[in-house]
């Protein structure tokens, strides 16, 4: 990596203000559901806190709309991090202004602070300099960890870096780009990446940057159905993206151009609704009924999917096969999760990129065989695009 990193730095006795995405699910009674982000943070804080640092945390978290919100609090991720570190964690009323200054020069050597969500602040998403100098003045060494937010240029993430001498990235953002960014620029071959998601739309830049670097693609998801009905088949009431079945046409071109082995499913699980209940079977993709909805990948599909994935050196994966989220319509999903995790066995890296895919391996309960799944949802899919994601960018080479 290009990047200074915590590995650089001297940290003893100094302030070290660290931004990390603790942007963790909650339930009803904010509970957090996923620790892994916080959980994947663990290394860079306890590499400052075992060397004497004084350690100031900050996060957004969900959506807050700029204002104070106490169902936005980080207090439950301080408190999930204090039983991960078996060390008190304190936890700040606010992000910037007096008091916090002065707890902040309260802390010693080996402690820990979080402040609150800064994302209750609209600077922060506005990338405002002068609440990214105060946001600065309360640390001595800036470092981020957050790659889930790198793709944001906002005052914890970018603006800060203006007013810091010393800003680094942490083990996690290292950690990221060594898997994503091998997997783009020097993978082992085979490279079969797999995409699914309900829009070509949202695919687009994703597919263009993967048909430079991959052998085969294989594609799932209700994008699928935009695909099929450029090619004239009959979709039935499935999804179907009308303003972009050229551009469905121009990426089946492209990649026989670019002599990518792009692959659609063959048969597809239909229902004549997306609901738990609902009757269920498997057609041809060619036989798709009238009425019915295309809700996940076939058997026969899964079994031409998983032996592509077997037969990889590196397997990327973003976006799930089908709406996995209701159990019936998730083996599509999970197969494609239990072929990575076969293929990783078989040495192959194997390397998941956040957001929905991650979940889904976490539901099939194959999270620990899989060589990488990143924290990052749409950071990842950003990097896989191509763009430089800023958070990282304005970081000290
Ligand atoms: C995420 O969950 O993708 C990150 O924490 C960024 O959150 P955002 O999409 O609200 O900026």
């Amino acid at each position: 990596m290009q990047k200074k990193t915590l590995s650089d730095i001297a940290i003893q006795g100094k302030r070290v203000l660290m931004r990390v995405d603790f942007n963790v699910p909650l339930d009803e009674d904010k509970n957090i559901t996923d620790d892994k982000r916080i959980v994947e943070a663990l290394p860079s804080i306890r590499k400052v806190l075992d060397n004497g640092g004084r350690l100031i945390l900050m996060s957004h978290l969900g959506r807050p709309k700029g204002k104070p919100n106490p169902d936005f609090s980080l207090a439950p991720a301080a408190a999930r991090l204090s039983r991960l570190l078996e060390c008190p964690v304190a936890m700040a009323g606010d992000c910037i202004g007096t008091e916090v200054m002065q707890e902040v020069l309260a802390l010693q050597d080996g402690e820990v602070i979080m402040l609150e969500n800064l994302r209750f602040h609209p600077e922060e998403e506005a990338n405002d300099p002068d609440f990214a100098r105060e946001l600065a003045s309360l640390g001595e060494i800036y470092v981020n960890d957050a790659f889930g937010t790198a793709h944001r240029a906002h005052a914890s993430t970018e603006g800060i870096t203006r007013y810091v001498q010393t800003a680094v990235a942490g083990f996690l953002i290292e950690k990221e780009l060594k898997y994503l960014g091998k997997a783009l620029q020097e993978p082992e071959r085979p490279f079969v990446a797999i995409l699914g998601g309900s829009k070509i739309s949202g695919k687009i830049d994703v597919l263009e940057n993967l048909f430079n670097k991959v052998d085969t693609v294989l594609i799932g998801g209700a994008m699928i159905f935009t695909f099929f009905k450029a090619q004239g088949l009959d979709t039935g009431n499935s999804l179907v993206e009308d303003n972009k079945l050229e551009l469905a046409l121009s990426l089946i071109n492209q990649a026989k151009e670019k002599n990518i082995k792009l692959l659609l499913p063959l048969d597809v699980i239909v229902a004549p609704e997306i609901s738990a209940d609902a009757d269920s079977h498997p057609v041809s993709v060619d036989a798709i009924p009238e009425g019915m909805i295309g809700v996940d990948i076939g058997p026969e599909t899964r079994a031409a999917f998983s032996r592509e994935i077997l037969g990889a050196r590196t397997v990327l994966w973003n976006g799930p096969m089908g709406v996995f989220e209701i159990d019936r319509f998730a083996e599509g999903t999970f197969a494609i999760a239990e072929a990575m995790s076969q293929a990783t066995a078989s040495g192959a890296t194997t390397i998941i990129g956040g957001g929905d895919s991650a979940a889904a391996v976490s539901k099939a309960g194959l999270s620990d065989l899989m060589t990488h799944i990143s924290t990052g949802g749409g950071a990842s899919l950003e990097f896989l695009e191509g763009k430089e994601l800023p958070g990282i960018a304005a970081l000290n080479d």
